[in-house]
Formats: structure tokens, sequence, C-alpha cells
């Protein structure tokens, strides 16, 4: 089969595995022909491509990004967007196509799955809000990366008795800050899920600060928001896909901090390096269980499906299913396993 492969959205890690697991297993035992698109979407709407094949995916498992490169283009917010990459499938004889993004570029899968093209969707994003998988990889890379920040910022504002304010990734659902909030022990993590009490993060870390020396460690997600009417945030600017850019919430709230506590407040913005660099083992494994499964649903005919973890076990979910509903953090996990370290 002549297959296309495209990565869209941000870029996370563990994207080369799954490339390299789609073609190995293709070319190897479908003797499959596959098309790089590069750019997302954008290179499907421009006709750009590069030749993908086994030789070309030699030593890419444990890098980070992507080698097809990626954006965040919308090819039905774009000028004849839809009918240029339609266009281009003909022309590229393509007969499937394997889109590994996240919630945008699976949304733009699905709807040209009902249109009749020949889409096998791969989840990622190191956010891990897709509600149809339990994981998607690149999130575990990017707890890691979080939780030995915040190790390593304890010791700084340990000797300084100070209060860090440190903000990872998270737009609309707080899992990195979480979990690298419970991994690293932190004092205080506020997610986009519950809007936070500016007046109670200050009690708390008051109070905490009043038992003696104290590193308090605040992780805070770029898309958490106070309660209405407590602080005030810039407005950031939209994309394509109208998502808002973040980041910079820490400032605002470490400005607040030292105001209110009168502790000495600090800002660490982990943002880009959360995302780059080399995969974990776990994430390796994983995007290479995607790419596996991914190249199989194509030879199965199981198209206008994305590839998911559930229960351990690498399943077919409709794209549609995937697109709908956000998977936010569980109140349980913040309520009854972090916040009991915060006081
Ligand atoms: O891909 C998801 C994400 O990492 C979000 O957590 C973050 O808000 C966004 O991407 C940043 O996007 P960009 O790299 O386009 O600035």
């Amino acid at each position: 089969m002549r297959v296309g492969v495209l990565t869209g959205g941000g870029d996370c890690p563990g994207l080369n595995a799954v490339i390299r697991a789609v073609v190995r297993k293709g070319e190897n035992l479908f003797a499959d022909e596959f098309v790089g698109f590069l750019d997302g979407w954008r290179g499907v709407i421009e006709n750009r491509t590069i030749t993908l094949n086994v030789e070309r995916c030699r030593g890419i498992l444990p890098r980070g990004g992507t080698i097809l490169f990626t954006s965040r283009t919308n090819p039905y917010k774009v000028d004849r967007g839809v009918e240029r990459a339609l266009e281009t499938l003909s022309d590229q004889r393509i007969e499937a196509l394997v889109a590994i993004g996240g919630e945008d570029t699976l949304g733009v899968a699905n709807k040209l799955s009902q249109q009749g093209i020949n889409v096998v969707g791969v989840p990622k994003t190191i956010d891990n809000d897709l509600s149809a998988t339990e994981l998607t990889f690149g999130f575990h890379t990017a707890v890691q990366i979080a939780t030995e920040a915040i190790d390593r910022l304890h010791t700084t504002a340990e000797s300084h008795d100070r209060i860090i304010v440190c903000e990872v990734m998270g737009r609309h659902a707080g899992w990195i800050a979480t979990y690298a909030g419970i991994a690293g022990g932190a004092a205080e993590i506020l997610v986009p899920e519950e809007p936070f009490d500016i007046d109670e993060v200050c009690r708390n870390l008051k109070a905490r600060h009043a038992k003696g020396r104290f590193a308090s460690i605040v992780v805070v997600a770029e898309g958490a928001e106070p309660k209405e009417g407590t602080l005030t945030l810039a407005s950031p600017e939209l994309d394509q896909f109208g998502h808002a850019r973040l980041g910079g919430i820490a400032n605002t709230l470490a400005e607040e901090i030292e105001k209110r506590t009168g502790f000495e407040t600090r800002v660490t913005i982990l943002g880009h390096t959360q995302r780059g660099g080399t995969p974990t083992a776990f994430d390796r494994v994983l995007a290479t269980r995607f790419g596996i499964a991914a190249i199989e649903a194509v030879h199965d005919g199981a198209f206008g499906q994305m590839v998911a973890l559930r229960a351990d076990r690498i399943v077919r979910v409709p794209l549609e299913e995937a697109v709908t509903e956000l998977k936010t953090v569980d109140p349980e996990l913040l309520h009854d396993v972090a916040e009991v370290f915060f006081k």
C-alpha cells in the first residue's frame, strides 16, 4: 500500500519512535511504500513530502522532535486548504494516511475521514488530555523533566528560605502539574480544572513557613486560572485552532505571593524544555506500540479509528470519540493525594 504519514501540533518526545515503528512494520511485513508529509497538515496542503523508509528511520528512536517536522496549520482555516489537501492526497496516490497528533490534528483527521479519506489516528500530546486513551506518549517524559527541575528548585529554595513558583505546560488540563507536583513534593499545585484562590494559597504558604525554614515550591500549570475577580492575567494571542498562546502566569503569581506573604519569591518557567530532548524508555515503548498498532489498523481497513491505550492493551476507538471530550485531572488525585502535602 502507499501510506502517508504526518505529525501535527506541538512536537512531543516519542514521535520519531511512532514513525519508525509504522515504517519498519509496514515495509518489512506488508511491503508498504511511505510518503512523509512535512510540517503536519501544511505539507499536505502544499504537497511537500520526503521519502520515508527503513533507512531514513535509522537512529531516530531516542531522538526527540519529529523527522517530519510539524505545524499547527488547520486546513479548514486556510484558503482552499481542504481542497488542496485532497488534491495532494490524490496526486501522491495515497491509499491510507497515518495522522499522529493531538485533539486538533486528529479533529482534522476525523473530518477528512468523514469526507472519505482513509485515515488512522495516533494520539500524541505531552498534556495527556485526550479522553479516549489512558495515556499519551510524551507525558511521561515531560513529567520526568518537570520533576527533576522541582528537585533542583527545592535545594536552592531551601538555602534561601524562599518560595519558588514553577510553571509547567498544560493548557486545559493539569496532568503534568499534578504528577510532577506530587512526585516533586510541591507545596501547592494549581491546575486549569479548578480556579485557585490566591488568599488560600498564601495562607497555606505562610502557615508552612511559620513552622520553621521551609522550601515551598508552587507548581502551576500555564492554563491555571484565578477565581473570578481575584487576579488579573494578560490576554494571550490565539492560534489557527483558537487556542491561546499561554505562558507567564507564574510571574503574576510570584509577585502576588511575595507581596502577600513577605517571603522572597522566584519564578521558573520550564516551557519547551518539557517537550524537547530524548523520550523516556516508557514513552519509547508506548510510542512503538502505537506505531505498530496503527499500521496494523491500516491493513485491517480500520479507518476513521485511532489507536489508544486502555487497561494496558492497545485498542482502536473511533476518531470521533477521541476528539469530543478532554480528559481532565481526577479531583481525587488532587484532593486526596496531592493536598495532603500542602500543609
Ligand atoms: O502541545 C501542547 C502544548 O505543549 C501545551 O501544553 C502548550 O500550551 C502548547 O503546546 C505550546 O505550544 P507552542 O509550542 O505552539 O507554543
